[in-house]
This record gives structure tokens, sequence and C-alpha cells, in this order.
């Protein structure tokens, strides 16, 4: 457990280690075939256990969390993320369900950026605007996968080269994503890359959560605490207007537990944009060093499930599930209606290559990429 974690998490409220509360023992990692790509690649499934019963799937095809079993208050098993049971359903039509996201996650407004004096095309891909990494993001292919047991944690390490120009971007990017789940009950994301040419970089993980269990209903009794003072306000496609806002006074005060729900349906401007919340909040402790901060602590009053988030990223989008309308059919059956899940998607601002007052997003040639984000999990009486 990382120090910054467990003393900025005693300021807000304790939770109980799974450790003491379920005892399960045996860990480790196995492989399956997952299907094969309308491109004719092989997918894997991976699966994942820590010492406590906490069980990740993982594919190789977008690094996708398939699955993630966590223990509720009295030590039951269930699936807390969103996802669909085939190939198939996640290349016809997903919304990033537990994807990673690259070469830049959320919206490049117009899908244009200059760099250097030349400006870049990317795809529109959601109205006017570039949305995570274009038609075929990171979310979409197949990455090299290898799997490692040490004594106290399971992992995979992800690897994946996007040649010069994929959609649009600059530069060779070699990036390696490293998933550890831990013995103290931590999901560690560790993002690395190199570039041969500048280029915006800005990775994140798209999990959609639901604590009370994936298709158990909406998240808005979810009680969410974010240590951010500000945010982003967007315009009506969702880009940044480029203001830093306090959230006092505002329904995106979320400096004390409150409920998704309890003002998601007031009459404010930036919940009509984002239909709900969409927003980055800019966190108050990020990017002041190397070390991943408290961020956000997500609780969902009937199973007792706590998440909570640390990161070196500046910024975290906080996004309710807000475009799911009913249409998606997941896994074991499950209709997943309006905001049905939640996620949040540690990262740098939206648009950043367009807003120089925002923290870089640019990677350079003899510069390394380095991000760390962690979700922790437990239970609170
Ligand atoms: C991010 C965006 C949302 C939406 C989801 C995926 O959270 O900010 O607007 O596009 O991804 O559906």
């Amino acid at each position: 457990m990382h120090p910054n974690l467990d003393r900025r998490a005693s300021r807000w409220l304790a939770i109980v280690s799974l450790s003491a509360a379920c005892a399960r023992g045996g860990g480790g990692v196995a492989r399956e075939p997952f299907g094969t790509t309308h491109r004719g690649e092989a997918v894997s499934v991976y699966t994942l256990k820590n010492a406590h019963g906490i069980e990740l799937r993982v594919l190789d095809y977008g690094g996708i969390i398939l699955s993630l079993q966590v223990p509720d208050r009295s030590g039951r098993l269930d699936d807390v993320v969103l996802g669909f049971d085939s190939l198939g359903d996640y290349e016809r039509g997903s919304p990033y369900f537990g994807a990673l996201i690259g070469r830049y996650g959320n919206r490049i407004a117009r899908g244009k950026f200059t760099l250097d004096g030349r400006t870049y095309t990317l795809a529109t891909n959601n109205g006017p605007n570039h949305l995570h990494g274009g038609v075929r993001g990171f979310d979409k292919v197949v990455w090299a996968a290898a799997p490692f047991e040490r004594g106290d944690s399971v992992g995979l390490v992800l690897k994946y080269t996007s040649p010069d120009g994929e959609e649009g971007y600059p530069g060779t990017l070699r990036a390696t994503v490293t998933y550890t789940l831990t013995n103290a009950d931590q999901l560690i994301f560790d993002y690395h890359a190199t570039t041969d040419r500048a280029t915006p970089v800005n990775l994140t993980q798209h999990s959609y959560f639901n604590l009370a269990g994936d298709g158990k209903g909406d998240i808005l009794g979810h009680v969410v605490t974010l240590d951010a003072d500000r945010f982003t306000p967007v315009d009506s496609t969702l880009i940044p207007t480029g203001e830093i806002r306090s959230v006092a006074g505002t329904p995106f005060d979320f400096r004390t537990p409150t409920a998704i729900g309890a003002r998601i349906d007031r009459d404010d401007e930036q919940l009509r944009y984002g239909r709900g919340y969409d927003h980055n909040f800019v966190l108050n402790k990020g990017a002041t060093g190397n070390e991943p901060t408290l961020a956000a602590r997500v609780y969902e009053p009937t199973s007792g499930r706590v998440m909570e988030i640390a990161t070196t990223e500046p910024g975290l989008q906080f996004y309710s599930g807000n475009f799911l309308d009913g249409t998606l059919q997941g896994k074991r059956g499950v209709v997943y209606r309006h905001r049905y899940g939640f996620a949040m998607e540690t990262q740098h601002f939206p648009d950043s290559p367009n807003k120089p007052a925002f923290p870089s997003t640019i990677l350079r040639p003899g510069e390394e990429y380095r991000s760390r984000t962690i979700y922790r999990f437990g239970v609170q009486p």
C-alpha cells in the first residue's frame, strides 16, 4: 500500500481490508482462447486471482477488463464491471467497456491540433470531435501479452507499437501497459511509452463499474468523494472551454461524500451538456510528483463495496453512464439501461493539444511517458 493512499484514505473513511474480511488463499494466472477478430487475429483471455478471492479477467484485445469479481461485506463475490460475453460484441460496437484508451483518451476538438508548426487531422468519430484515439484506437487492437506471478501479486504486461501516422497521429509510439493485481487488493495500471516524433499521448482505462454487481440496477446510489476543488466546464459538444472553475456551490462538488444521483437532475447547464456527469475534474494533488495520490473514493451502500482511486495524473473524467440507453445487452443477458455503470478515467485534461494553458500531453523523442493509477478494493461495514 502506498503511504499516500493510506494517509489520505484515513482522512476520509477507513475501509476494512479484504484480507481480514475473507482470506481465501490461492492466486495465479491462466490463459484461454477467447475467439478470433474479424481480421483473423487470435484473442486470449487471462484470468488473474489474488489471495483474497479477487478475480480479474483481461483480454489481449484492447486490454479489455472482461470481469472483476470482488467480495462484498459478507464475502460474497460479484462481477463489478460491465462488458460482453463474446469478442464479436466488443468488435461490433462497445462504448469502450473495460478498454485501454489511446493514443489520446477523451476528446480533441474538431479532430485537429497543431504541433511544432504542423497541423494534424484526426478522425471525427464523436460528433464534430475526435474521441478516444479514433476509429481504431488502442481499445480495438490486439496487444502482445505476457503474464507474470510474483510473491504478492499477479499481472499482465501488454505491449503495442502504434505505427507513425496511425489514426493520423505523428510518430511510432511504443506503449507498455502493466496490469498488476496485488494481495493488498489493489489493481495497478502502469503506463509507459516512447516515441520517435513528438506526439500527444494520454492513456487511460475505461472500465465501467457497478459496485452492487454488474446489471444490478443504476449507479445513482453510489456515494462518491472526489479530491477536486475545480473542474473543466465544457461546451455542448463536451470540449472544455478552457476555464478552470471552482466546484463550490455546484452539483460538481464531491469534496464530501455525495450520492451520484443526489444532484444529477438539477437544472444546470453543465449537467445538461453532459447529460449528467461527463466532466474532467482537476485533482488537487495530481501531478505534484511521481507517486499516486488519492483522487476518488466510491462506496456502494447495499454491498458495502468501496473502491479508492489513486493516480499520478492531474485529471479524472467522471462519467455517469449517460449514453447507456437499454440498447446494449451485456454479460449473462443483462440489459444496460440508463446509468447502469460509471467510469472514473484518470487522465490529462481533454483537448490539451489545443489548450496551451492545460498540462502538456506532448511526448517527445528521448522522453518517457509514465503514468500510474491504482484502484484499491475494500468494504465498509
Ligand atoms: C468518455 C466520454 C463520454 C463517452 C464515454 C464512452 O467517458 O467522456 O462522453 O464518450 O467515454 O461512451
